[in-house]
């Protein structure tokens, strides 16, 4: 069984000196984390996981369910992660906090980290969940717009399948269509994928 509360303060221990004085929130993955059939993998946390301390709590979490559910799946079965573990966040122009898209540095950072976490949870496939982390294993030429729906081989040799980002269908209604034939042909080459 993964150790992943030792992964948790390996990364703590790195983090924590980078923003002295900051209370920055490292909001780690969760779920089954002994080799399960999927890591669904997201862009970083927002306001909400940072309360909670957990990813896809928030908005975007409630279009998680809608997809767990159309796949037939319970959330504990799978493990849940983002590749930055910090919350990127901006002002606005009216004084308040926003969120933002991670940056290439912020990425980069947590890149290795989240590299050590596949490899320790061993899922049988990796959903990327957007453009962040599909370019984060696939190189930075990789496009959600035209990888979506398939079967990829990821950097590291993980079997990866793209979807977009749940929040990409709430800014863009047309995507909803699109996201839910991706989800159903996740659904139905899942077993045959991890089984080759
Ligand atoms: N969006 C993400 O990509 N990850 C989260 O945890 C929440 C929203």
């Amino acid at each position: 069984m993964a150790d992943m509360k030792a992964f948790e303060r390996e990364c703590e221990a790195f983090f924590r000196p980078l923003w002295p004085g900051e209370d920055k929130i490292l909001v780690f993955g969760e779920g089954r984390s002994d080799s399960p059939d999927i890591m669904l993998i997201g862009e970083a946390p927002g306001e909400q996981e940072t309360l909670k301390r957990r990813p896809f709590v928030g908005k975007a979490g409630k279009n998680l369910d809608e997809f767990l559910a159309l796949m037939g799946i319970e959330r504990e079965s799978i493990y849940v992660s983002n590749v930055v573990k910090i919350r990127p966040t901006s002002i606005g122009s009216t004084g308040r906090v926003r969120n933002r898209a991670p940056s290439k540095e912020e990425i980069a950072l947590f890149l290795p980290f989240l590299m050590k976490e596949i490899g320790l949870v061993a899922p049988k496939a990796i959903v990327t969940l957007g453009n962040v982390p599909l370019k984060a294993l696939m190189g930075p030429k990789a496009a959600v717009g035209e990888l979506h729906g398939r079967w990829h081989t990821a950097g590291n040799g993980s079997k990866l399948f793209a979807l977009y980002h749940p929040a990409a269908i709430i800014y863009r209604r047309e995507l909803r269509q699109v996201y839910e034939r991706d989800v159903l042909a996740l659904r139905d080459s899942l077993t045959i994928e991890t089984q080759k």
